[in-house]
């Protein structure tokens, strides 16, 4: 699809506004990403395929410097983890990690996570998708860009094994408003929790929250669970 062209215009849920990288950055992107991360062009991905132990995969959209998907991925070695992310700094910092601390179960993918749920993922393949502190694009005439749109809900629920999880996070309390609606609406999911969860420790907290925290402002976690044969 051409971007320039109005009628067509893929409405995306960032802006790429990068700075320099360092040449810290760059040298991982380069000789690292060969190693643990995963080049995507088009067509469903065998993600068994890209583990060195076979296991069930969990697809982390936008994990900013990956601190927190690290630790996760470090204390469930249960799951196969596949950061997605479209911040190259980030991706960079997240492969050094992977390399100093030996992660085996964890892989990156610099991409567009819509894109890559949309063409690469095949139904009922993952066992859960996390979506921690996304963009909250606070402006009405933004919220277009939110990820969490009622198609993306369906698209999700598709890609999901029946009993996977969809685990949402945000301190933006107006988006988890919305996540709550839009999921109280999608006959994919059941909330086991009848609304927000509350103390929830499967997620190390992240840096974004941390700033979340520090403005006073409330954190809240939405876990569902696909239902079985809905689709
Ligand atoms: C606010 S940060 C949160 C980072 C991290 N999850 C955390 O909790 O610290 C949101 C991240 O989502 C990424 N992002 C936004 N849209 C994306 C997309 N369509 N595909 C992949 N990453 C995306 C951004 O680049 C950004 O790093």
């Amino acid at each position: 699809m051409n971007d320039s062209n109005p009628q067509q215009r893929i409405i995306r849920s960032f802006v790429r506004r990068e700075g320099r990288l360092t040449d810290g950055q760059i040298r991982a992107l380069e000789q690292l990403y060969p190693l643990y991360g995963v080049d995507w062009t088009d067509g469903p991905l065998d993600l068994n395929r890209l583990f060195v132990k076979p296991g069930p995969v969990v697809l982390d959209i936008g994990f900013g410097d990956g601190e927190a998907l690290a630790a996760m991925a470090i204390t469930h070695p249960e799951y196969n983890y596949l950061g997605l992310e479209v911040y190259r700094a980030g991706t960079g910092k997240l492969l050094r990690r992977i390399e100093a601390d030996g992660i085996s179960n964890l892989k990156v993918m610099l991409t567009d996570a819509t894109e890559f749920l949309k063409a690469g993922v095949a139904s009922a393949s993952l066992a859960g998708v996390q979506l921690f502190f996304p963009d909250p694009w606070p402006k009405k005439r933004h919220h277009k860009r939110r990820m969490v749109q009622p198609e993306w809900l369906t698209m999700v629920a598709d890609r999901l094994q029946p009993g996977g999880f969809l685990h949402m996070a945000t301190d933006w309390a107006e988006y988890a408003d919305w996540m709550l609606e839009l999921t109280n609406q999608a006959p994919d999911f059941e909330n086991p929790h009848r609304g927000f969860a509350s103390n929830v420790t499967a997620r190390p907290s992240s840096r974004f929250e941390r700033r979340g925290l520090r403005k006073g402002h409330q954190v809240f976690d939405l876990i569902l669970l696909r239902r079985a044969g809905t689709l």
